[in-house]
């Protein structure tokens, strides 16, 4: 199959283009457009386009004849609607990246604009590909947990990344990016839907940033951890150690964010000229550095969701509380783990209960039944662990199993025009415009301390 590539940064190029060389047998790329004239020539360099295939922006690259059967839209969050409109009317599928709008208005515009021109679009929610939630939501419906009545999320991206992409990066601030539940969080908050197989009644936030501000910098730091800043070794977000010290070996993102010169000069100048370089607390940041949404829903089912810069380890985790038994689950070791409150149908009911175990160890009840699942390694251990692992493993597997998924979509629908294969998608725009109006909502209750209904 052929693919343009909008947009050829992190996701574009390192998640999207990438697989493409690493399964030359399902795609390749065939156009691209990019504005930055480094990824330019680097994506024409790797996928061996010709002149006449490489744009420098989106309006471009869609202004004549369709190009190729597919586009990936990759492009920064508020440069959505125009390329994802543009290509669907030309009668691309469509990949997009997440946000899928900004703002409810831009929502109901690329909604009305794919369902005219009828062409399948799949959102990046790349959760929903991932074996490990796959498990969970096997698990909910085959019943081993009866009735779920509560869900508990969280979503810790890690101390580094954190400050990385939402205080020194692009998306520190929503006027130029988007809110960080919808730019970090519109994955749970899709996947939440999914697993709980309902959209909330009601949905309560609350949040802040308070620790990445000005009044909290240590005595005497300067604008920049390069200008010699007397808290370099007692602050935790000091530029040089991540970027030059402990991601040596790296040279895809985050490192690849912060300069396309991955030598050590070339890291150190970006870092005294460019904003990954910027002391945390002299930013012009405005997104919450923590933040706890709670949803309610119509058949008593109630779901929180817990998103923060503090931790050490970059992973989510669930727990999932049913009438009949709970999983407790965590992403980045791909453990799932069932715990049921009576025996699977058939097996013998004991004496004791789990926290009553006899000399040998032994309980009346059933022992946890531990799944693990096949996962990536996602915390920063691992970065500098494996310095060559290619982002594209990233999320858990998610990235290049909607890629699959998508690509065979695309196949299905070259060989069966008449079928509708992409309502099989497992991250349709219908679903994403579900998880996109939570975090609307959300985000108006942070700002307004109100319940909202849906
Ligand atoms: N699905 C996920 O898990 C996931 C993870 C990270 C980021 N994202 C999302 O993916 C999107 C891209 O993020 P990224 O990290 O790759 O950012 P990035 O800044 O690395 O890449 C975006 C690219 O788009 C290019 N661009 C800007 N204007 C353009 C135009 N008019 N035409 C064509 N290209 C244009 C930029 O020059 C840049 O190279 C964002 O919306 C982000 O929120 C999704």
């Amino acid at each position: 199959m052929t693919l343009g590539v909008i947009g050829a940064g992190h996701r574009g190029a390192e998640a999207y283009a990438d697989y493409c060389l690493r399964h030359p047998d399902q795609a390749r790329v065939v156009a691209v457009a990019e504005p930055d004239p480094g990824r330019r020539a680097a994506m024409a360099a790797a996928h061996g386009l010709p002149s006449d295939r490489v744009f420098t922006s989106w309006e471009d690259m869609l202004a004549g004849e369709r190009l190729a059967e597919a586009v990936v839209v990759a492009t920064p969050d508020r440069v959505r609607s125009g390329p994802v409109g543009a290509a669907a009317d030309l009668g691309y599928a469509i990949l997009v990246e997440k946000p899928v709008a900004v703002e409810p208005g831009q929502l109901d515009e690329i909604l009305a604009r794919v369902a005219a021109a009828d062409v399948p679009v799949a959102v990046a929610h790349v959760l929903r590909y991932t074996q490990f939630f796959r498990q969970i939501k096997r698990l909910l419906d085959e019943g081993a947990i009866g009735r779920l009545i509560h869900l508990e999320q969280t979503e810790d991206p890690g101390y580094w990344h954190f400050v990385h992409s939402y205080v020194r990066g692009n998306w520190r601030r929503s006027d130029t990016s988007s809110p960080l539940l919808l730019a970090k969080s519109c994955h749970d908050l899709d996947v939440i839907t999914w697993l709980v197989g309902a959209a909330p009644d009601r949905v309560y936030s609350t949040g802040r940033l308070t620790q990445f501000r000005s009044e909290n910098a240590p005595a005497g730091a300067p604008e920049r951890c390069t200008d010699g800043c007397p808290a370099a070794a007692s602050c935790p977000f000091y530029a040089p150690r991540f970027y030059v010290e402990r991601l040596r070996e790296r040279n895809t993102w985050p490192v690849t964010a912060v300069t396309a010169d991955t030598s050590e000069a070339g890291r150190r100048k970006a870092l005294e000229t460019g904003p990954y370089g910027r002391c945390v607390y002299r930013c012009d940041n405005d997104a919450v550095d923590h933040q706890v949404v709670v949803l309610d829903y119509a058949d008593g089912t109630t779901a929180t969701l817990r998103i923060g810069a503090f931790t050490e380890a970059n992973t989510r985790t669930v727990r999932l509380l049913g009438s009949h038994g709970e999983i407790e689950a965590r992403l980045d070791t791909g453990v799932v783990t069932l715990r049921r409150f009576l025996p699977r149908p058939g097996a013998e009911l004991g004496g004791a209960p789990r926290w009553d175990r006899d000399a040998e160890g032994r309980s009346g009840m059933p022992d946890d039944e531990v799944i693990t699942t096949v996962t990536a390694p996602v915390d920063e251990a691992d970065l500098i662990a494996e310095p060559g692992r290619r982002e594209s493993d990233g999320h858990a597997g998610g990235d290049d199993g909607l890629m699959r998924e998508f690509l065979a979509m695309v196949w299905e629908r070259r060989e069966r025009p008449d079928a509708t294969p992409h309502a099989t998608l497992p991250t349709t725009l219908a679903n994403a415009a579900v998880s996109h109006r939570i975090a609307f909502a959300a985000e108006e209750s942070r700002r307004t301390g109100a319940v909202v209904t849906l």
